[in-house]
């Protein structure tokens, strides 16, 4: 019998019978692209701290650890208001978990579940139908117009069409690397609070913005139902610490407690990414150079005759491919690991370091001349 088989004789809940987990390919290959970490290794002084603070909580492991990690609260509120023209955020406005994918969790176990919905519009990350899914609640597929936009009159629409419990926008949108203007998250809110919706911005890759672009933390002022939430895997170099968070109302904060697990964030947890913000300019100082090859892949891949989208995240998503899959393996082939999505003829790949940005253009421009014999230049 198969190990596919055994599972199907378990008493598994119904709506996970048949159903494949998440799995990004997880290879060593010389370009890791596919999962829109920074490429870049943690800086050695950094290392040094996080090693230090660590070993610090590892003197106390015997007891739990801060229930509420408040130091930690602090440093992150201290963070998002560096950029903030009013900085008024503190320790109560902030949430955080292991990875945005768990603050995105306790959010829907809080606000949606068994006969409640959730809403969001694809193609968008993929994890959020399997939160969806993990507790208990419907998942509606909303729409988006056909270059990825999202104009503030169709998402207040589909609010109140759909009335959902929570609605999740995604800005800069995996993959399609869109952000939302201000004035879309501020007709989602007010459609949704003619109703009984959170709304919840997901910011993951916010500080990728490009110039003018806003966040929605100029927009929590007044608006107790909005979340943003962002993490500390992209721009902060910092994927393997799992350490997500969110900024929003303190009475969301302590709904979120009800639905976290006791000590949900470790001690070492809470040490390496305390440490991590002490060093935050360090950390996200490759931002700016990340960006040069995000708009650097735009550009050439207009010059190969593809179609790449606007990005205001640290990956491109591009079309114009007859066999996004046989492009995908060669580019394997070649020691470059991109990601598939669920878009016909496109694949989405992660801007990393100068020479990993330019071992996945030549690579491609390679397939396209050898496959279809086109002149890239
Ligand atoms: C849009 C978006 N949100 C959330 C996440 C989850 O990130 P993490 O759980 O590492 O914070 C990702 C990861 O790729 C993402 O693309």
């Amino acid at each position: 019998m198969t190990r596919a088989q055994r599972l199907d004789r378990l008493p598994l809940r119904d709506e996970l019978k048949g159903q494949e987990p998440y799995g990004a390919p997880q290879l060593t290959v010389k370009a890791m692209l596919n999962v829109n970490e920074t490429t870049y290794d943690v800086p050695a002084d950094v290392v040094d701290a996080i090693t230090k603070e660590v070993r610090a909580a590892a003197e106390t492991l015997n007891r739990y650890p801060d229930r509420e990690f408040t130091a930690l609260r602090e440093k992150l509120a201290d963070f998002l208001n560096r950029d903030l023209p009013t900085p008024d955020l503190s320790a109560e406005n902030i949430w955080a978990a292991n990875g945005s994918n768990e603050v995105m969790q306790h959010i829907l176990q809080a606000f949606a579940g068994p006969g409640r919905s959730v809403l969001a519009f694809p193609p968008t990350y993929s994890m959020y139908p399997l939160y969806a899914r993990g507790t208990y609640s419907e998942y509606i597929a909303g729409t988006r117009s056909a270059d990825f936009t999202q104009t503030p009159e169709d998402v207040a629409a589909q609010i109140r069409q759909h009335q959902p419990h929570v609605v999740i926008l995604c800005s800069p949108n995996n993959p399609t690397g869109t952000a939302l203007g201000l004035e879309v998250v501020e007709a989602a809110y007010d459609a949704a609070t003619e109703g009984e919706t959170m709304v919840v911005v997901d910011e993951a890759y916010g500080e990728f913005r490009q110039p003018g672009t806003a966040s929605a933390l100029t927009l929590l002022h007044g608006r107790p139902r909005l979340i943003v939430t962002r993490t500390m895997s992209k721009a902060f170099a910092l994927a393997g610490g799992r350490l997500g968070y969110l900024a929003a109302a303190p009475e969301v904060t302590d709904a979120l407690r009800l639905v976290r697990l006791p000590y949900h964030l470790s001690a070492v947890t809470q040490a390496a990414a305390r440490a991590a913000l002490d060093h935050a300019e360090t950390l996200m100082a490759n931002v700016e150079r990340i960006k040069v090859q995000r708009d650097r892949i735009v550009t050439e891949l207009q010059r190969m005759g593809l179609r790449p989208y606007p990005s205001d995240a640290n990956f491109v998503l591009f079309g114009g491919l007859d066999d996004a899959h046989a492009a995908w393996q060669h580019l394997l082939e070649e020691g470059v690991l991109i990601r598939e999505v669920s878009i016909p003829g496109h694949l989405r790949v992660t801007a990393g370091t100068e020479e990993e940005t330019t071992a996945f253009l030549t690579a491609l421009r390679n397939w396209l001349e050898e496959t279809h014999g086109r002149d890239p230049r």
